[in-house]
């Protein structure tokens, strides 16, 4: 659509056709996802730990299947890998039941906790109360203690490269 607009907008200026004119009507969108975008972004991630609010594991999976797999963004990968979809996300993707309000997330599986220390080696967190009216504890909760409980955890991870917090600063 943003394409298709910007196109428009080249050809109605007439000056810079040439240089910048290209028609996205030719790409097939689902080639390329499959054969230049995915592998381009994937093979480098060998697995990744994904941190979902949940009461439970089973709970945290249930989210990540309705919430996310079930996108129609996921609908290139399905077609791809068909009935074994299950076995690559289950390979690529280790659901953690947590709470970044909680230390160590709240997670009581010490092995699984020690399994993330020595593998984990990026991390990215964006885990946050945006509401601007939210109640203080929470809010201190989630966005203070939380980002202090993932620097903490990155402190104990032996293979750490990255932490990229996500947030947002104001002046007020
Ligand atoms: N969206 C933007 O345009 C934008 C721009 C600049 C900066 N930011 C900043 O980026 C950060 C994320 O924003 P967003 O728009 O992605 O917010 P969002 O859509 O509300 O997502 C926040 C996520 O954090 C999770 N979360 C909240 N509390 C948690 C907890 N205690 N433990 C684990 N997960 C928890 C939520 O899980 P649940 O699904 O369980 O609620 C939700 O998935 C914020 O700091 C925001 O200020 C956003």
């Amino acid at each position: 659509m943003n394409t298709e607009k910007l196109r428009r907008a080249v050809r109605e200026s007439g000056e810079e056709d040439n240089m910048f004119y290209f028609d996205p009507r030719i790409i097939d969108w689902d080639e390329y996802f499959q054969h230049i975008h995915l592998p381009a972004i994937q093979p480098n991630i060998k697995k990744l730990f994904l941190l979902v609010r949940a009461s439970d594991p089973n709970m945290a999976l249930h989210r990540l299947q309705s919430e996310v797999i079930n996108k129609d963004l996921f609908r290139v990968i399905k077609e791809k890998y068909g009935k074994n979809m299950h076995t690559f996300i289950s390979q690529k993707i280790k659901v953690v039941a947590g709470d970044v309000s909680l230390e160590n997330f709240g997670v009581m599986d010490f092995d699984l906790l020690n399994e993330m220390r020595r593998q984990v080696d990026v991390i990215v967190n964006s885990a946050a109360t945006t509401k601007f009216d939210e109640r203080y504890d929470l809010a201190l909760a989630i966005n203070t203690l939380g980002s202090k409980h993932v620097s903490d955890f990155v402190n104990e991870c032996f293979n750490m490269k990255l932490l990229l917090h996500v947030s947002t600063g104001l002046n007020l």
